[in-house]
């Protein structure tokens, strides 16, 4: 069996210094890619969102190299897989201040699957409203940046409920995603998603129904929403881009059969899996 590499800046097993402002300050970037038969799905929209994120970090990474270095990596890698990147600033002495020439660290790792039971994708999953509330942070909205403290904090949370998933609002009680997921409601026929604008990360699945739906004429609308609209939906659901679409059965005392908006996204998702 192919083992499940980790390579630091090119080299496997390589190591990273110890000053490096990913570890000192969660200085960087990530993203973690579905890889099926050696594909990975929903690769340009993962690579624009890296991009944006260097960019707003300012970060100088090209992205032509990773890209490159990531096709070496998934040949070394199982065909069916996870892979995760990291970007950080690279490696920069003591202090917040950084100076214009790092380069930036690259690490690339390979891991199996989640083993996620199919009745998340067949009846779906009972869910949880969070009390723990994500911070309000324009400039950073959106970036899968890796300061992720609060997802911490927020899956602890989760581990000590009887529910896979959970409903995050911000500090003002807006519904923002999930703890590891993105969130979508219907409404009288209309798909709908929190903004991500103030907290929160703009998925990369989230983004694909987001385009689809708009090339089909039926935009989805990104509103200010709250806990209860979502407990008055006709259908939420859940999704990311490494575990597809997850229908919520139950949030808060109230049940739901996955409906047929619900349905179509679970089709698309397997559509993208090849
Ligand atoms: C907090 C959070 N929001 C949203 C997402 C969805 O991201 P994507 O669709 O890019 O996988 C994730 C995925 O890990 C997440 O952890």
């Amino acid at each position: 069996m192919m083992a499940y590499p980790v390579w630091v800046d090119g080299k496997e097993n390589g190591c990273l210094d110890p000053a490096d402002r990913g570890l000192a300050y969660g200085d960087g970037l990530f993203e973690t890619l579905r890889v099926e038969a050696g594909r990975v799905v929903f690769l340009d929209l993962h690579l624009a969102r890296l991009q944006a994120g260097a960019r707003a970090l300012d970060i100088p990474l090209d992205s032509h190299l990773l890209l490159q270095e990531l096709l070496r990596f998934l040949t070394n890698c199982p065909a069916t897989c996870i892979a995760k990147i990291i970007v950080t600033r690279g490696s920069g002495g003591r202090g917040y201040l950084y100076s214009a020439d790092l380069s930036p660290s690259i690490i690339l790792s390979a891991h199996p699957l989640s083993a996620y039971p199919e009745s998340f994708q067949a009846e779906g999953i009972d869910a949880v409203l969070c009390t723990s509330r994500l911070a309000l942070q324009p400039r950073l909205a959106g970036h899968k940046h890796l300061n992720r403290l609060e997802q911490v904090l927020l899956r602890q949370e989760l581990a000590g409920t009887s529910a896979d998933e959970g409903l995050v609002c911000d500090m003002q009680g807006r519904v923002v995603e999930g703890v590891f997921n993105n969130v979508f409601m219907v409404r009288l026929g209309e798909l709908l998603t929190p903004r991500i604008e103030a907290a929160g990360i703009r998925g990369v699945f989230r983004e694909a129904v987001i385009q689809e739906s708009a090339a089909a004429g039926a935009p989805v609308r990104e509103d200010e929403l709250y806990p209860d609209d979502f407990l008055a939906a006709d259908e939420v659901f859940f999704c990311n881009s490494v575990n597809g679409v997850w229908p919520v059965k139950s949030l808060a005392g109230r049940h739901w059969a996955p409906g047929t908006v619900t349905r179509y996204w679970q089709d698309y998702w397997r559509k993208q899996l090849g």
